[in-house]
């Protein structure tokens, strides 16, 4: 069976935490969707790790990771998250498999990321740069160029087809300012070194995994509310983020799918331009980024704060249909005073509950609860009923009001700093 782990929010829940910790439980980890704009962090032993591409299962020695099919992938920076990993004493090379159907994120794809979004002027929509976009684009368009292609002898003359296209449009947003020469070097560098990787038909691995009563943890990369189809569009990544995404990303059947579990910040966060109707630009918001290091992991921006949106939450819980929440950093809002909750909006002055289809060219005014705050230090904290009656009554009311049950608290990002409900 499959169990699938997303996030319900923007991105950056603490999704790499959780799967993590989840991972005894299963025999295979796979990423879905996504690329190297996803950062996912894990904190144990007292060190701190950033997995891009590889799945969270990776220090565990019993676990296979398979980056899967609906993933696109850098070589240059898998090369370098794999070399990181091995310095770190872990064997990456017997328990890491990759989709031959993964697609190649190539040095043009980045510059072109780059060109789209300054040709966007204001509109830009806040993207990591890393390519996602034009391979993404690449890949609907029937241009792309997969992992697997890198065992074929035209490889050479496949990615120089696709690189003149690019470089015709890069042209045509008038951006010169690169030196691909010197960017290809690591590339083929890299490629060389990845065909030294098991590159499999992991749709086929997968299959025969389930067929074996094999447990499987479909983790997801950034948020439902960044999926291309139901996010703040055009302000979203370009894949399904949701749970649709995984039979697609996996090539797995929807019956195989068991639990969805759904991740989600005790408050919300994004990086990147679009609305965010819970954003608080003062002292507040302030106070949120400082207390929960909300700078990107990858890539160090500062993060937008808000507080939690149960419109936005109910509707990821909708959509994903999550059997189970995970609230993460709760301990993040100990001692801010009193805790306020987005229970529904007026929008364009008109009380709703629905997230609005023009998100982007509305007036969303946030309607708020307030809750009392804690003081106590969270992080300490091992059972549920030890947390502030406090803390508690704002997990239940959450809960309620998005409909779905909490199975698990986090207070702190180590793997010890977790509970179950
Ligand atoms: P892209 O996917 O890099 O093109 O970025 C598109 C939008 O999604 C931007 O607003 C990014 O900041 C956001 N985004 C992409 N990946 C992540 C992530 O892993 N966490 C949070 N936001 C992300």
């Amino acid at each position: 069976m499959v169990d699938v782990l997303l996030g319900l929010q923007w991105g950056d829940e603490g999704k790499g935490k959780i799967v993590d910790y989840l991972t005894p439980n299963y025999d295979i980890v796979a990423r879905f969707q996504g690329g190297p704009n996803a950062g996912h962090s894990l904190h144990f032993n007292g060190k701190k790790f950033v997995l891009n591409t590889i799945p969270s299962g990776i220090f565990r020695e019993s676990c296979v990771n398979v980056i899967g099919n609906g993933v696109v992938a850098d070589p240059v920076r898998l090369k370098v998250e794999i070399e990181n990993i091995l310095a770190a004493g872990t064997d990456v090379k017997s328990n890491l498999l990759i989709s031959k159907k993964a697609h190649i994120i190539v040095p043009t794809h980045r510059i072109l990321d780059i060109a789209n979004e300054a040709s966007k002027g204001d509109k830009k929509i806040g993207s990591t740069l890393r390519g996602i976009g034009p391979t993404y684009m690449d890949k609907t368009g029937r241009n792309g160029l997969r992992l697997g292609d890198i065992i074929s002898s035209n490889f050479e003359q496949q990615y120089r087809d696709l690189v003149n296209k690019h470089l015709k449009l890069i042209h045509n947003l008038n951006y010169f300012d690169f030196d691909l020469e010197e960017l290809e070097k690591p590339f083929f560098e890299a490629l060389e070194f990845l065909r030294t990787f098991k590159l499999i038909d992991s749709e086929y691995y997968l299959n025969n995994a389930l067929s074996q009563n094999k447990k499987i943890l479909a983790e997801g990369a950034q948020g439902s509310l960044l999926d291309i189809d139901f996010g703040s569009y055009p302000y979203v990544t370009s894949s399904n983020t949701t749970a649709g995404g995984v039979c697609n990303g996996l090539g797995i059947p929807p019956r195989a799918i068991n639990k969805v579990k759904g991740i989600f910040k005790a408050y919300c966060t994004r990086v990147g331009s679009g609305p965010f109707p819970t954003e608080l630009n003062n002292e507040m918001g302030e106070k949120l980024r400082k207390n929960g290091n909300e700078f990107g992991a990858t890539t160090g921006r500062p993060r937008r704060t808000g507080w939690l949106d149960l419109p936005a939450l109910h509707y990821s819980v909708m959509i994903n249909g999550v059997d189970e929440l995970i609230m993460m950093k709760s301990d993040v809002l100990s001692g801010v005073g009193e805790v306020k909750v987005c229970t529904s909006y007026r929008v364009n002055e008109i009380p709703t509950s629905q997230m609005p289809f023009d998100a982007c060219n509305v007036e969303i005014e946030p309607v708020y609860e307030s809750f009392e705050g804690w003081n106590d230090d969270l992080t300490v904290v091992r059972n549920f009923e030890d947390l502030p009656l406090s803390f508690r009554n704002y997990c239940k009311e959450v809960s309620v009001r998005s409909d779905c049950k909490i199975g698990i608290v986090s207070v702190g990002p180590d793997r010890e700093e977790t509970i179950l409900c």
